[in-house]
């Protein structure tokens, strides 16, 4: 959650900074703000509220080309503009922005700040005011930043100008992302290298407690102890295309558009020489030796784990549990002998999920990543990594990663099965094959899901999304997408389980979505759809093509019964959206989230 840049060259910082600021959107857009150092000094500007509110305030006369900006996702203290970064020290030497959480940032304000007085709520602020102190304290700035760093407790990726030092800006990072972008005349910093594609695809990788000092012709990274680190950059495989909206008129249409070629490319990053489904054969033999598989994950790649526990368990026969990461970590469960932990995250960056990884790692367990950021904090953290190859993910509600994890885990759970010599009675390409022309012929079929949320939904106050097996793992998703970006409140749940207490909530017109893909139990599934409708409830059944009947308000076509969810969650994804579009909600941006959940 919030996103920092920052620009040290010849440009108009200003410039650079916002237009990467709007790239870091994602990441929280509660406020804003950027600090420019020039002959003068430093000018800050900051606003509640978006990034183009932030572009309005300032004056675009003052000139520099040096500065750092930010945008937030409050967590202390209120979204206003007294919250919103850049800080600066009582003195105003010192100006810094921050991303992440200091947990112990009342024992240091008590500790060492007693006599200043705090122009913010935030946790941030008292770095900046230690950073001050211990320079009247006759420290140089960097030995300052760097007795700052050894105090605080928690995560963050950090930017410090000092207003008596134009040459140089201070950069350190635990937890929380941050690379260094290169160039021969200028360089940058960014939480995500997709906000300095506009000026480099060169970056380097920080570590954690390093010290960095970014200059406009070069960048000397040093460890605690003071000790010179060479690191060569890296090309970020990112296309400019790739995260721009184009045409469309929200990231989320755009990136469900995109879902049958996330198929495809999965299919091709998967397939070895011999024309057949692979995966890395260091991972093929950590799942082998696993007793039991540990999925851990939030949110929708939670809802992710939940299918892939079926595929492991159906296809590979290894047992598996999923769990959600913020539980998993105080509240371990007993484990088997010989576990493997799966790290479900589209970002990779995921706060709860990252210290179930630290804390399993203490115990020397051995953990796989499947996420789409290659170098992201839960990719370089655990052994292993599966990637996603659904590009660059923008939209704050999650589609397109969402089945592309479910066919990654697919991939390599049959991948096992193969290994194991398990016979497997299915060829999973060709119907990742047929998958991708499905959720094309889904897809294609917008205009009637586009009616279906008007007709079911225009009025809703809640709703209630059912399945059994494969579809109630999909109809939390289902719900759970509605909820975030329609603000309709929304359940998912197993068919059988709402006339146990929750059946009272059904009035005249409630909404309940039941699929009903599953043959084993489409019978039950209907039954469960006429105690609801006995009751008042307006049903919208979505069925497979093969298990359809003449009222059901959607059908999908015929996939393989494993892989329904792949196909069964569009419908579901498009009724949400055009749901919010009804209501006017910010789609791409929905009230009180971000992208990137990097606190606990
Ligand atoms: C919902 C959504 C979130 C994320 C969750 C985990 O649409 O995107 O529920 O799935 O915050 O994020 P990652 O997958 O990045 O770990």
């Amino acid at each position: 959650m919030c996103g920092i840049v920052g620009y040290i060259g010849e440009l108009d910082a200003k410039e650079v900074l916002l237009k990467g600021l709007e790239k870091l959107e994602y990441r929280g857009y509660d406020s804003a703000g950027i600090a420019v150092r020039n002959e003068d000094g430093i000018t800050v500007f900051k606003e509640k509220g978006r990034i183009a509110d932030l572009r309005a305030a300032i004056d675009t006369s003052v000139e520099a080309s040096v500065g750092i900006g930010h945008t937030r996702w409050a967590t202390h203290g209120v979204p206003n503009r007294k919250n919103a970064h850049p800080h600066q020290s009582a003195t105003g030497r010192f100006t810094l922005v921050h991303n992440g959480v200091i947990e112990n940032y009342h024992l240091l304000q008590k500790a060492y700040l007693k006599g200043i007085q705090l122009a913010s709520d935030t946790d941030t602020e008292i770095i900046v005011q230690l950073v001050d102190l211990f320079v009247s304290e006759g420290l140089s700035t960097e030995d300052a930043f760097r007795k700052t760093l050894g105090l605080l407790h928690g995560s963050y990726a950090l930017a410090l100008l000092d207003r008596e030092d134009a040459d140089v800006i201070y950069v350190a990072k635990n937890k929380s992302p941050l690379l260094v972008g290169v160039a021969d005349t200028f360089n940058v910093i960014a939480s995500d290298a997709m906000a300095m594609l506009q000026v480099t695809n060169q970056f380097v990788e920080l570590h954690d407690k390093e010290v960095v000092l970014v200059r406009k012709d070069g960048v000397t990274i040093t460890n605690l102890e003071g000790t010179v680190m060479e690191r060569a950059p890296f090309t970020a495989e990112l296309d400019a295309s790739d995260i721009e909206k184009g045409t469309y008129p929200h990231y989320m249409l755009k990136e469900m558009d995109e879902q049958p070629t996330v198929i495809r490319k999965i299919m091709q990053a998967y397939t070895g020489e011999d024309d057949a489904l692979t995966v890395d054969p260091e991972i093929l033999a950590a799942l082998n030796e696993a007793d039991r598989l540990y999925i851990i994950a939030a949110g929708t790649s939670y809802h992710a784990g939940l299918v892939g526990k079926e595929y492991f368990e159906k296809i590979a026969k290894i047992p598996v549990e999923v769990h959600i990461s913020s539980e998993f970590g105080y509240n371990m469960p007993l484990l088997s002998e010989k576990p493997l932990f799966i790290f479900i995250s589209q970002s990779g960056e995921t706060a709860d999920s990252r210290q179930v990884l630290v804390k399993i790692k203490e115990q020397g367990y051995k953990s796989l990543t499947v996420t789409n950021v290659p170098g992201s904090t839960l990719s370089r953290e655990a052994d292993y990594t599966l990637l996603l190859h659904a590009g660059p993910e923008i939209a704050v509600a999650s589609t397109k990663a969402y089945v592309a994890q479910i066919a990654v885990l697919a991939v390599a759970a049959y991948v096992t099965a193969k290994e194991k010599g398990i016979d497997v009675d299915f060829d999973l390409k060709q119907e990742l094959a047929i998958v991708a022309n499905n959720i094309q012929t889904v897809i294609d079929r917008k205009d009637d899901l586009e009616k279906i949320a008007e007709d079911y939904l225009k009025i809703a106050r809640n709703a209630f999304f059912i399945g059994r097996n494969l579809d109630f793992c999909v109809s939390l998703e289902g719900a759970l997408k509605l909820k975030e970006i329609s603000y309709i409140q929304a359940e998912g749940f197993a068919g059988g389980e709402l006339k146990h207490g929750t059946i009272a909530l059904i009035e005249d017109g409630t909404p309940v979505f039941a699929l009903v893909s599953q043959k084993a139990v489409a019978l039950n599934i209907r039954g469960n759809v006429k105690e609801v409708t006995a009751r008042g409830a307006n049903a919208c059944i979505i069925s497979m093509e093969g298990m359809a009947e003449d009222d059901d308000a959607f059908i999908l076509p015929k996939t393989h019964a494993l892989l329904t969810p792949l196909v069964s969650v569009v419908p579901l994804q498009l009724i949400s959206y055009y749901a919010a579009l009804h209501r006017r909600c910010d789609v791409d941006k929905p009230r009180n989230l971000a992208k990137s959940v990097t606190v606990e």
